[in-house]
């Protein structure tokens, strides 16, 4: 199950649509993992393998700056604006931040069961039951949660927000992967962009 990185994205003209690439790379990453958990009971292949360390290097390193571009850097300047469609997209701002709170013990515990896969080889039966539990629980959150990001949230940042806004918004992404906050920067799809770490 070969994984992509590096592949090329939107640039930082707009913040919003590299948000959504972000959901798309968090998806791919999801389906390794998913994919992965089917076979964690007995020795790993090689390819398993592979995908299983970029899964969780993913998750490790650059869904946490994802989260911090939606939660530092995007909700705030939502919750300023007192357009009528922009406070109905604000209820759904708190359930979306608990989302993130509630995945962060599942993301530990796929990491842990995931390094010990790759340093064992494989997992007990009860190891790879709670590794396919957690990413199951995963995954159903994620399908709902993106989908609530990208059809409703998303559509109203980047209708509404001012164009400085959007600027400071792209500005602090960037920031956040030591890339040049420059709008025809291109951000590099694992999340940590050039140079690349
Ligand atoms: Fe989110
Ligand atoms: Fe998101």
């Amino acid at each position: 199950m070969p994984v992509q990185i590096g592949a090329k994205v939107e640039g930082f003209s707009n913040p919003t649509g590299l948000l959504s690439d972000c959901h798309r790379r968090i998806e791919m990453f999801l389906g390794s993992l998913e994919a992965v958990a089917k076979l964690l009971d007995r020795p790993l292949a090689e390819e398993a393998r592979r995908a299983l360390a970029s899964a969780l290097r993913y998750f490790r390193e650059a869904a946490p700056k994802h989260t911090a571009d939606e939660e530092e850097s995007l909700f705030p300047r939502l919750r300023r604006i007192t357009h009528p469609e922009v406070q109905a997209a604000l209820a759904e701002l708190d359930a979306l931040e608990k989302d993130h709170r509630w995945a962060v013990p599942l993301h530990d515990e796929v990491e842990r069961l995931g390094q010990l896969a790759l340093s064992h080889g494989h997992l007990s039966n009860t190891e790879a039951e709670a590794f396919r539990e957690a990413v199951g629980k995963l995954a159903a959150m994620y399908r709902r949660h993106i989908q609530l990001e990208d059809r409703v949230v998303f559509p109203v940042a980047a209708r509404l927000l001012p164009a400085a806004e959007q600027a400071a918004l792209a500005g602090e992404m960037a920031r956040r992967r030591n890339a040049v906050p420059s709008f025809d920067a291109q951000m590099e799809t694992h999340g940590a962009a050039q140079p690349r770490k």
